[in-house]
């Protein structure tokens, strides 16, 4: 049997090439070397506020994008979290295994609750339920971020603290995070990892802007104040541009210093761009023909819940027997 892996997005903001090139495209990459599970946690969206209709519309958005970054709906589910009640049901009963000194002490709890001026449980909460997540497909591969280790360490955490106090239970979640992709910095902040949330412009190059923004957002960043590429000392928004060019490229590190060395930033962007445009025009080709079949994203999303909901489910009995809790077997009893 392959190992199960599992990840996820939150259908908010709008995905970018540093989503593309830092997950995406290694989700598409690995999905048949095991048992792939990619999941759209909109549970996870509302731990902050959300227009309801853009949430609404954002999550078939993002189930189209993963189909057009090349996940496989033949051979991964494609879900969304809220289709199938389990993972909130998990969430639960590993809230109340969970100490709150551990979540208190979670960066992005503070990061998120020092933006915010009154705070929902569920921002609190929010790395319990994506230990739920992860725990109810005994998922063993969680490809996600650096941004993300403290979360997954919290997971194992959970896991273990559970299987110790009422037995084997859980499968623990690798503790290295597969080799993921590149690491893109925003384009007018090379210090920032590229964001989402972020409303900036001149930020992000989103996946689905229009080849002349996508231009214009590069010939706009920021660089330094040298005049051309020098390989002996380059500062961070140059490195972000040729890391953007060698992903999308698949470039050996001699072949960008000898492309580049030497050259002036503004030919510099204008390769970036062409190389960026050239490569979402036909991604974008893809979300078009995805989108434009009626019914069809809902459809692979109604297939993915109903893939995974048995393995969900039957997590979720087997923690109720664990528990004591009421379950399926003892309301047949
Ligand atoms: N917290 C993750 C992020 O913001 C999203 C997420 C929720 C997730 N549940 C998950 C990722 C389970 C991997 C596995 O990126």
């Amino acid at each position: 049997m392959k190992a199960r892996v599992l990840s996820g997005m939150q259908p908010t903001g709008n995905l970018h090439i540093g989503n593309y090139l830092g997950a995406l495209k290694t989700w598409a990459k690995i999905q048949y070397d095991y048992e792939s599970i990619f999941c759209i946690v909109d549970l996870h969206a509302i731990t902050v506020q959300q227009d309801p209709a853009r949430l609404r519309a954002k999550i078939e958005e993002i189930a189209a994008i993963y189909l057009a970054a090349g996940i496989d709906p033949k051979h991964s589910a494609i879900m969304v979290q809220s289709a199938v009640p389990a993972h909130a049901e998990l969430a639960w009963m590993l809230t109340c295994v969970t100490p709150m000194g551990w979540l208190s002490r979670m960066t992005q709890f503070k990061a998120k609750s020092a933006a915010q001026e009154t705070i929902g449980d569920g921002l609190f909460q929010y790395p319990v339920l994506m230990a739920a997540d992860i725990l109810l497909y005994q998922a063993a591969i969680v490809p996600v971020g650096e941004d993300q280790a403290q979360h997954l360490e919290l997971t194992r955490d959970i896991a273990q603290r559970f299987n110790s106090m009422f037995g084997d239970t859980f499968v623990m979640p690798a503790t290295e995070l597969p080799a993921i992709g590149a690491r893109v910095m925003g384009l007018d902040d090379p210090l920032t990892k590229m964001s989402k949330s972020s409303s900036g412009a001149g930020h992000a190059v989103a996946l689905l802007d229009p080849p002349e923004r996508i231009r214009k957002t590069i010939m706009r960043a920021t660089t330094d104040s040298n005049p051309s590429v020098s390989f002996e000392g380059m500062g961070p928004g140059v490195e972000n541009l040729l890391n953007i060019y060698q992903a999308f490229s698949g470039c050996s590190d001699g072949e960008i210093r000898t492309a580049f060395e030497g050259l002036r930033y503004g030919d510099l962007k204008k390769r970036v761009a062409d190389m960026v445009i050239s490569h979402l025009e036909p991604f974008q080709k893809r979300y078009r023909e995805i989108t434009a079949k009626p019914g069809y994203v809902a459809g692979v999303l109604r297939e993915g819940a109903e893939r995974v909901a048995p393995i969900a489910n039957s997590t979720v009995e087997l923690v109720k027997r664990k528990m004591g809790l009421y379950s399926a077997d003892s309301r047949k009893a």
